[in-house]
């Protein structure tokens, strides 16, 4: 029997990316996003292609019932599930206090409630199982604080940090949890947060050539990895210089 990945956001970018490199490495997958229509149309390409079974189930992750339907729909088809993405997300370029509250909430639910979520089950499930992995995708972002779009920084700064703590809650019980941070994709996220013209996206790295490295990186049980081409110098620059500092940079990147 084939082992089985769970994929949040597989309806495109980065998501849709880890969906194709599952399946060629003979997994089967169960693939959830709001976008039925690009779920149902990727289930079919990756049946056809690599003949693995794929499980569709779409749902608002921004509501908070939703991840627990997730869980319940892993429970219902008897599957096990093997690895576990955390992908889903999105930003929103905005000063806060002139956003939209409804949807900084709503990002907070889908980038960390959710996420904290399904992982407290599958973990669970992974523990008595004996093992499991479990790529947890945080950005660039979360290396410092990001005025124009603070709540997704600060989620981002959770996901990294949170995902670093449990590795090593986990690390005894054969479970790898990788924090997987890259700098600028060419996805829809971009254009989705209003960020797609920002200094910050005028070199974006190919999705498909991230997702594979996150991949390898979950594989190898690595724990927290920076992908990008300016990730070293940011990294460093991050490291050396007061995070004022580096918040003010960060504003004028994100225009
Ligand atoms: N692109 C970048 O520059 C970049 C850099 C660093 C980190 N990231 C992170 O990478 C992850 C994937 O993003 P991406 O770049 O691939 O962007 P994307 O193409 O916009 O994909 C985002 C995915 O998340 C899903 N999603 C968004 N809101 C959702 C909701 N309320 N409920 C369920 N699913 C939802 C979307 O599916 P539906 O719309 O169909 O629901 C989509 O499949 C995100 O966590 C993002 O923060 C991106």
């Amino acid at each position: 029997m084939n082992k089985t990945a769970l994929i949040t956001g597989a309806s495109s970018g980065l998501g849709r990316e880890f969906a194709w490199i599952c399946a060629e490495n003979g997994y089967d997958l169960v693939i959830t996003a709001r976008n039925t229509d690009a779920l149902n149309a990727l289930k079919n390409e990756l049946e056809a292609k690599f003949g693995v079974r794929v499980f569709v189930f779409d749902c608002d992750l921004s509501q908070n019932t939703s991840a627990d339907k997730i869980c319940e729909f892993v429970r219902e088809n008897s599957l096990k599930i093997d690895i576990l993405i955390n992908n889903a997300g999105f930003g929103d370029h905005c000063e806060f206090v002139k956003s939209d509250l409804k949807k900084q909430l709503e990002m907070v639910q889908v980038n960390i409630a959710s996420l904290l979520n399904l992982t407290h089950y599958f973990a669970n499930l992974m523990i008595e199982q004996n093992g499991g992995k479990i790529l947890n995708i945080a950005s660039a972002a979360s290396l410092t604080a990001g005025p124009k779009m603070s709540v997704y920084y600060a989620s981002k700064a959770f996901v990294r940090n949170f995902s670093v703590a449990l590795g090593e809650e986990l690390r005894a019980q054969n479970i790898s949890v990788t924090a997987f941070c890259p700098g600028p994709v060419a996805t829809n996220f971009g254009e989705r947060a209003g960020v797609k013209n920002a200094k910050i996206f005028a070199r974006s790295d190919d999705a498909g050539a991230v997702a594979r490295r996150g991949f390898e990186a979950m594989m190898s049980g690595k724990t927290l990895v920076y992908d990008g081409r300016f990730m070293l110098l940011a990294n460093l620059l991050t490291r050396i210089f007061p995070l004022k500092f580096c918040a003010k940079v960060t504003g004028f990147l994100n225009g």
